[in-house]
This record gives C-alpha cells, sequence and structure tokens, in this order.
C-alpha cells in the first residue's frame, strides 16, 4: 500500500507518494510535483536528491555498510577476484566456471589496442597528466571499431573491449611518457597480473609477479568497483543519458574521477602526507582544514555519505600495513597518516562534523608501496571503477522510466532589459 506525504501550500494541499527502497530508504517520488504544484525543488550538490533507483549496490553511511548485489564487500575483498566482482556489478549475480572462462578468453582477445593509438600518445606532452590522456583514448576507441547493427552484440563486445583495455591504455601511458617500450598484455596472465606487468615489466628487467602485490592491486579495484550514485558515476549516466556511446559516457566519468575532491583525492592525499613530511606541521595542517576561511581540506577525510569509518578505508590500512611489512618497507607517510588520523578522530571539529578517513586516505600508501607513481594514482581508481560505471549505465539505458537528464534551475538574473548597441556603451 502507497504511503503519502503532505505539501500544503496556503489553502492548497498536495500528496506526494513515498518510495521505499529494499533496505527501508524513503524517498518523495516528486516526478509530478511541478505539473501539480507549479513548484520544483532546489538541493545544490544533490545531497538530499535521488536521481534512480538501482539494484545494483547499496551503502549504509550511518553504518559503515557497502555491498555489491547484495554481498558485503569485506566478503568480495577476501574472496572474489575483480574479474568476478566485474561480472556480479554488471550481470547483477556471480558468474559460474564456465562463465567465467569465457569471460577471460574475451578480455583476452579484446586486451590489444590499434596500434595507431600509439601516435596519439607520442603526441601529448610528456607530462601531460594521465587521466587527461586516459579520458581521451577511451573517447577516441570509437574511431576503431565501428557501431554494430546488433544492440544487444554493440553493447556486449564495447564492454568487454573498455574492461580489458582500459589497462593497456593506462600502462602505455605510463611507459610512453618514460620513454620506455610499451609492454604488451600476455595470455598467460590473468587480469590484475597483466596490468602490473605491462606497467613494470622492461626488457633488461623482467618483471617478478608477487602474489601479495597482485593481492594488493585486485582487493584494491574490488574496494573500488562501485560505489552508487557518486560524482563519476552520475556524470557517466547523465552523459549516457543523451544516448552517447558508453566510450563517451566512460569518457565523462574519467573526467569526473580526475577532481581532488572525487578520485583525485588518493594522489592529493600524498602529496598532502609529502608536505607534512617535508615541512613538519601536522598540527598547522590541522588546524588549517578547521579554520572556515582556509578553502584548505584534509584530503582523504571526510565523505558525503560516510558518517562513520569508511569500510574500505579499513580493508585500505590493513593492505597497506601487509605490503609494507611483506617488502620490509617503512614508508614515512604511513606513520604520518596514522598519527594524522589519531589526531583528527580526537579533535571536536572532526567529531562534530563525522570526519573519518575515506577510501583515499591510505589507498595512496598502499599503491606507492606497490610501485605506482603518484599520477598514476587516480588512473589505477578508474580502473577499478570501470565495472561500476559499466554497471551503472547498462542500468540506465534499461530502465524503461529512464529520460534524458535535464535539470531545472531557479532564475535569479535581471529582469528583460533591452539590447544597447555599441555606439551608445
Ligand atoms: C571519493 O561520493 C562517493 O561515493 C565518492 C567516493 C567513491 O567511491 O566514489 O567515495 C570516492 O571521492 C571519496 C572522497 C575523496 N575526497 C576527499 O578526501 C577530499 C576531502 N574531503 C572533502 O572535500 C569532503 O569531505 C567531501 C567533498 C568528500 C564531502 O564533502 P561534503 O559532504 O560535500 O561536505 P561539505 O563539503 O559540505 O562539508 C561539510 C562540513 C563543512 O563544514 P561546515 O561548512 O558545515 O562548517 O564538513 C567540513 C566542511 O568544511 N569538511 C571538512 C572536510 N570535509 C568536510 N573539513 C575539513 N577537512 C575535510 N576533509
Amino acid at each position: 500500500m502507497t504511503e503519502y506525504v503532505k505539501l500544503i501550500h496556503g489553502d492548497k494541499e498536495y500528496q506526494l507518494p513515498l518510495i521505499v527502497g529494499s533496505e527501508g530508504e524513503k524517498a518523495i517520488d516528486i516526478s509530478a510535483l511541478r505539473e501539480e504544484t507549479g513548484f520544483i525543488t532546489l538541493d545544490t550538490g544533490y545531497a538530499n536528491t535521488g536521481s534512480c533507483v538501482s539494484a545494483i549496490t547499496y551503502l549504509n553511511g550511518e553504518k559503515g555498510i557497502l555491498r555489491y548485489r547484495g554481498i558485503p564487500v569485506e566478503q568480495l575483498a577476501e574472496q572474489a577476484t575483480f574479474k568476478e566482482t566485474a561480472f556480479l556489478l554488471i550481470n547483477g549475480r556471480l558468474p559460474n566456471r564456465n562463465e567465467l572462462t569465457q569471460f577471460s578468453v574475451l578480455l583476452n582477445d579484446h586486451s590489444l589496442v590499434h596500434e595507431d593509438m600509439r601516435a596519439f600518445y607520442e603526441n601529448f606532452p610528456r607530462s601531460s597528466h594521465p587521466m587527461g590522456i586516459l579520458s581521451s583514448m577511451v573517447n577516441a576507441l570509437r574511431s576503431f571499431y565501428p557501431e554494430l547493427h546488433n544492440l544487444e552484440e554493440e553493447i556486449n563486445i564495447t564492454v568487454t573491449r573498455l574492461l580489458s583495455k582500459v589497462r593497456t591504455l593506462a600502462a602505455m601511458s605510463y611507459k610512453i611518457s618514460r620513454g620506455h617500450k610499451v609492454v604488451y598484455p600476455r595470455p598467460d596472465l590473468a587480469y590484475c597480473s597483466n596490468f602490473l606487468n605491462m606497467m613494470f615489466h622492461s626488457p633488461v628487467r623482467p618483471y617478478d609477479i608477487d602474489e601479495d602485490v597482485v593481492r594488493a592491486l585486485r582487493v584494491f579495484w574490488i574496494l573500488h568497483a562501485d560505489h552508487e550514485q557518486n560524482c563519476s558515476t552520475s556524470a557517466v549516466r547523465l552523459v549516457g543519458s543523451a544516448r552517447v556511446t558508453l566510450y563517451a559516457a566512460i569518457s565523462a566519468g574519467i573526467a569526473a574521477l580526475w577532481g581532488p575532491l572525487h578520485g583525485g583525492a588518493n594522489q592529493a592525499v600524498v602529496e598532502m602526507l609529502t608536505h607534512i613530511a617535508e615541512n613538519k606541521n601536522m598540527r598547522q595542517t590541522v588546524e588549517r582544514a578547521k579554520d572556515k576561511k582556509d578553502p584548505f581540506r584534509l584530503m582523504g577525510f571526510g565523505h558525503r555519505i560516510y558518517k562513520t569509518y569508511d569500510p574500505r578505508a579499513k580493508i585500505m590500512k590493513k593492505i597497506a600495513d601487509k605490503v609494507l611489512a611483506k617488502f620490509n618497507i617503512s614508508d614515512p607517510l604511513l606513520d604520518i597518516a596514522k598519527e594524522l588520523e589519531e589526531i583528527a578522530l580526537k579533535d571536536d571539529y572532526f567529531i562534530e562534523h563525522n570526519l573519518y578517513p575515506n577510501v583515499d586516505f591510505y589507498s595512496g600508501i598502499v599503491l606507492r608501496a606497490i610501485g605506482i607513481p603518484t599520477n598514476m594514482f587516480t588512473v589505477i581508481f578508474a580502473i577499478g571503477r570501470l565495472p561500476g560505471w559499466i554497471a551503472q549505465w547498462k542500468e540506465s539505458m534499461d530502465d524503461p522510466n529512464w529520460k534524458l537528464c535535464r535539470p531545472r534551475q531557479i532564475y535569479t538574473g535581471p529582469a528583460e532589459t533591452n539590447y544597447v548597441p555599441i555606439a551608445e556603451r
């Protein structure tokens, strides 16, 4: 039985239906609001606005819960592969053995990129940020693969191409930026180890694949694989609603993720920790973050949804300890991060604002420990998030109620006025 909320304005009373999600979340359905009342809603930053119903990922920000298709992310991080997690997010269930084998074969078959794409890389300035290159290259993929007439086949092959080629595109940007020989994907390597090999193998120093490093990257990608309607996923859905190619929608998602308030935070955290290490100014950094007049934010802290410890940050912190211990690395940035967390979690400002470490706070430490350069951190995030973007895009395309995303506004500009010829200005 549908529940309603009442909206009263003057002598008029309106009834708006309530939508209740499978975990008990409630939303006021305002899809007929303007038609019935003449009003729209205003919610800068969409902190109180749902853009869709979705069956993919469940977040509970108060309890620190994250589940992909109902499975807690802790279990997937512990037991699943990244390929299984990608299949789960995109298809709504875990693959059986045969499906996983078929998926692996397809990912291998589509792991090369057209040789002509190398010319694009050669013409980017060597100092170009790899996120800008990745966004451009993903969009450029359409130019090499004409659209198939059979829509289902087109979608399936595009999804596989993206999941597989994104690793090759990312590793190529790293190799070419350093003037190194590009390393091709290998048919005998699994998803994560293939990427590491493309990044770090060289003709004079073969890359020694270490299972602990592969596991750290696999868990990193599983933890980043989806996060419901975050900024970059919303960009993919919004751009996708114009019925652009999946390549273009994903390219928009990569661009949104690049921002330091979003996926770019993992790079910003390491830069912040490095600055603290060089200047020995931890207390001042914390005080700056609390100063309303200062736009500086403590990178890796706070979250729009999590008002408690990000469940992914807990796992990432353990992975950081494990990987550093494995290679007997003592990274001063990890010690600084832990000290910073301890200070912040005892500070009234952070307590009152419910500011806790988020996924980005320790992730950079893990990436440093496995040899990923700082400017590639958000690229690694993007590779992890790709299955989630694809799953969310597919869900929106399959939704019979989905339409072109076109928000409204409240106009606050000048009343009607006339053009003034230049001679009179
Ligand atoms: C990701 O959405 C997702 O799911 C994202 C993500 C994903 O998986 O896709 O989880 C990945 O993007 C994680 C977040 C990475 N970003 C950072 O670590 C950057 C630092 N964090 C902040 O910029 C901030 O916490 C945001 C942007 C993440 C969230 O900010 P909100 O919810 O928009 O909160 P806000 O900016 O409105 O801040 C609320 C209050 C403000 O104080 P008041 O004006 O109310 O007094 O909290 C303060 C802010 O000043 N605040 C911080 C702070 N974060 C919020 N103060 C100091 N340091 C911070 N980090």
